[in-house]
């Protein structure tokens, strides 16, 4: 037998035994009792799940698929579409909303993690009447061109306002010892999650700034 037949054959009964391995963990995999989700992913059918949060001061109960962000519910269950859809991947900063108090990204997050929370967006904080003070700013402050990463904004600077004035101290603070103050640094590093296409950056910072001289 030359040489390279025998490689060829042993190198087939390798390629043969791992297809056996792989085949028989996948079948001890399937017959292992799978979880409700997996069991309904495999028969194709939605997972559904039941969930109720507190949006903007109101209760709302859900039946949700499990696979459905927060971002989704908002806009595609309760159409509160003043929540942004920017990247999808957590990029971006439009989706901004604040939950129990803290910003979160509700594209990264599944709507049936929050059951019990409550969740703010943009139209719980003011309406075009009765402004809140980081809306009435921004509008002052020319804070946006086409508005699309504004409301993601608005929460994430409410947000960070909050995060100062309770000490919270971000990579830019350079003593943690010393009270967290408001700072051009302290913003710009907290605000670095939300991305604005337009460039409206230097309005963007006055307004949070100017509301900031007020609460900090
Ligand atoms: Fe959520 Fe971009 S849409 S971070
Ligand atoms: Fe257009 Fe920020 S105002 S992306």
């Amino acid at each position: 037998m030359s040489k390279s037949f025998a490689f060829e054959l042993s190198r087939r009964k390798l390629l043969a035994g791992t297809a056996a391995t792989v085949a028989l963990g996948a079948t001890v995999g399937n017959a292992k009792a799978q979880t409700p989700i997996a069991q309904a992913l495999a028969a194709g059918r939605p997972s559904l799940s039941k969930v109720s949060f507190t949006v903007n001061g109101a209760a709302r109960e859900f039946e949700l698929d499990t696979r459905t962000t927060l971002l989704d519910a908002l806009r595609e269950h309760l159409h509160l579409t003043g929540t942004k859809k920017g990247c999808d991947h957590g990029q971006c900063g439009a989706c901004t909303v604040i939950v129990d108090g803290r910003r979160i990204n509700s594209c990264l997050t599944l709507a049936v993690m929050h059951d019990g929370d409550s969740v703010t967006t943009i139209e719980g904080l003011g309406t075009p009447d009765n402004m809140h003070p980081m809306q009435a700013a921004f509008v002052k402050h020319d804070g946006y061109q086409c508005g699309y990463c504004t409301p993601g904004q608005i929460c994430s600077a409410v947000a960070v306002l909050d995060e100062i004035k309770s000490g919270i101290p971000s990579h830019a603070t350079a003593d943690l010892n010393a009270p967290v103050a408001f700072s051009n640094a302290e913003l710009r590093e907290r605000m670095s999650g939300n991305i604005c296409r337009c460039g409206a950056y230097s309005n963007i910072a006055e307004a949070i700034t100017e509301v900031a001289g007020r609460q900090v």
